[in-house]
């Protein structure tokens, strides 16, 4: 019949952690935001179905490297770490590591973390580059201690309560969780400039193609159009 083909398109599964707006989070039961978009845009383009699967966001590399999903888009840094168990598309956007604190707080700018004789309780998400590097860096060296949370939004919670000094996490993310509590700043100063990408298998045939898709989104101004629909200049 004429429904033959579509029968046998493939299915582009994302795996994804939907706490982490702009990128992705909850509208009603749907999962909307910049990966959202660009991951339906992208599996438009290679002419394949389309389907997210939400996670932990330290199960995304798991699910990739597994073959549960096609690939993991999730605001996801790359690093070298990362790279040794999955390969990254392209970057299509950049992120930065913000720190957001109670108003009045005596943490001012990221080296007050880093001073002598610090002590203060840092919140990151679970297995995120704010995890990694404040685990490295500051509690490895006695500088103070990370909790860690399944979602941003929980460790900003601790920190309304006066539980944790800071949150260290996306600056997009960031923005989003200070607009929706009282009493929250997000510091004037960067912990770490990042490239997002997409994790796909180890020598997966579907990078290149991704690749290409991706560079055909950028030239026709697609994922500009994205971007700009959820995060304002
Ligand atoms: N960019 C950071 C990382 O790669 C945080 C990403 C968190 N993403 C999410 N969807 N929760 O580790």
């Amino acid at each position: 019949t004429d429904d033959s083909a579509d029968a046998k398109k493939e299915t582009l599964t994302m795996a994804t952690n939907a706490t982490f707006p702009p990128y992705e989070y909850y509208e009603g039961q749907d999962i909307v935001g910049i990966d959202a978009e660009i991951g339906q845009a992208l599996a438009d383009k290679l002419g394949m179905d389309f389907k997210i699967e939400d996670m932990e966001f330290d199960s995304i590399i798991p699910a990739v490297t597994s073959g549960k999903a096609s690939m993991g888009m999730a605001g996801m840094t790359v690093t070298p770490d990362r790279l040794k168990s999955v390969d990254f598309s392209d970057t299509y956007a950049t992120g930065v590591q913000a720190i957001i604190v109670k108003e009045g707080s005596d943490i001012k700018s990221v080296d007050d973390l880093f001073a002598e004789g610090a002590n203060h309780k840092i919140g990151v998400q679970t297995g995120t580059t704010g995890d990694l590097y404040t685990t490295d860096d500051i509690e490895g060296a006695g500088l103070g201690t990370v909790e860690r949370f399944q979602k941003g939004a929980d460790a900003v919670l601790a920190l309304t309560q006066g539980k944790i000094d800071c949150v260290v996490i996306d600056n997009n993310p960031a923005k989003s969780f200070v607009a929706a509590n009282e009493g929250l700043k997000i510091l004037d100063t960067e912990y770490a400039v990042e490239d997002y990408a997409i994790c796909l298998p180890k020598n997966s045939p579907l990078t290149e193609k991704i690749n290409t898709a991706l560079a055909e989104l950028t030239a026709d101004g697609t994922i500009q159009k994205i971007i700009d629909k959820y995060i304002s200049a």
